[in-house]
């Protein structure tokens, strides 16, 4: 059976020992918001991807305050490249909450950081046990992965009521006095040695205890069933040049990849020819009539629900004023303006197939 004594204390007797060697953004600092930002960017994001985003994000935003007052825009680009970008739409919307209702001060247990907007189980249970000391247990997919192992659990842990049920077990053995320890350590565990493939069973501290390890079947744990593939879209976008500008436009602030930059263009329809559905969403999007010019790329990317693979054309402007039928809000801007925009990661894929204009 696993106890506090057994499963905790090791644990944060590893951690400890281990810790310095263990750098993530946001550990030991003593400052809430910047385990905050930490926690955020770390949500579906590994480590090492993460740090430079936080340096520069702690260095432009260093205080709640500063990132209330930043402008939508500035904040959107200073998460370019990191994906989900709802997150950033979040932590800054965030940050006027508690600036307006707090503050400017992150308030101290969990249902008060869940009324903040975008604060989530995840994210309170980290500001409230890495920042405050509050013994609550966090689950991300490397603890889901360790604990199911040390108990060979064969539920699903793709279902909430899994994660409920780990979460409720874990509550039960998290150490009250070293909860971020606690926490910490399980996470680390997972990532530098309960991996997904070739765990290092050798040097885990939990190896004693651990049932899957005892079987020799590490790693036909954790037990997830199949997602269905994603689906797969091909989109065609147009750089619409004018003069020396070229046409972007925002992105529907609540949408998908909300608040960013795109060029015009979308979906190929079933027996569409490319360079058609590229003349007629550009039409339907903003109105404009224009030439297809050369050819620039194709270009492939996976997000979290669907993949797509796309084509971009120069394309000469003609007549008309370009519209906001399916955008927020149009812009001309010089190509040599490109990179202050925030984009998605696709466009910036299609941008990097380009060398700039002399
Ligand atoms: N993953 C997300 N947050 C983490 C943290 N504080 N320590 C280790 N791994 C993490």
């Amino acid at each position: 059976m696993l106890t506090r004594q057994n499963f905790s204390n090791k644990l944060t007797t590893w951690f400890q020992a281990k810790r310095a060697h263990l750098p993530v953004p946001g550990r030991g600092d003593s400052n809430p918001y910047a385990i905050w930002v930490a926690e955020v960017m770390l949500q579906q994001t590994q480590v090492t991807t993460v740090w430079p985003y936080y340096e520069n994000w702690m260095e432009k935003y260093p205080s709640i305050s500063s990132l209330a007052v930043a402008d939508q825009d500035q904040v959107l680009k200073s998460w370019e490249g990191l994906g989900y970008y709802s997150r950033a739409r979040n932590l800054h919307r965030g940050a006027q909450y508690v600036t307006d209702t707090f503050n400017g001060k992150l308030p101290e247990t969990v249902p008060e950081l869940l009324k903040i907007p975008g604060v989530g189980t995840y994210t309170a249970a980290a500001i409230a046990s890495l920042a405050f000391g509050i013994p609550e247990p966090l689950i991300d997919g490397n603890v889901l992965r360790v604990y199911s192992r040390v108990t060979r659990l064969t539920a699903d842990i793709g279902l909430s009521k899994t994660k409920a049920t780990i979460t409720s077990e874990l509550a039960q053995l998290i150490n009250p006095e070293q909860p971020a320890e606690f926490n910490q350590g399980l996470m680390d565990l997972g990532r530098v040695i309960c991996t997904p493939r070739n765990p290092d069973c050798e040097s885990c501290p939990l190896k004693k205890i651990c049932l899957s390890a005892r079987t020799e079947d590490v790693e036909s744990f954790p037990v997830k069933e199949k997602r269905k593939p994603l689906p797969h879209y091909h989109i065609v976008i147009g750089l619409i040049q004018k003069g020396d500008y070229f046409l972007i436009q925002k992105r529907p602030v609540n949408g998908l990849l909300g608040g960013l930059w795109e060029f015009p263009g979308g979906k190929i329809e079933r027996g569409e020819k490319s360079e058609a559905a590229l003349l007629r969403e550009i039409k339907e999007e903003t109105g404009l009539d224009v030439d297809l010019g050369k050819k620039i790329g194709t270009i492939n990317h996976a997000y979290t629900h669907f993949k797509i693979t796309m084509s971009a054309w120069f394309c000469d402007w003609i007549a008309g004023e370009a519209q906001t039928n399916a955008s927020s809000e149009n812009k001309w801007i010089h190509f040599s303006d490109m990179n202050t925009y925030a984009f998605p990661k696709a466009n910036l894929k299609i941008l990097e197939l380009i060398s700039p204009p002399t």
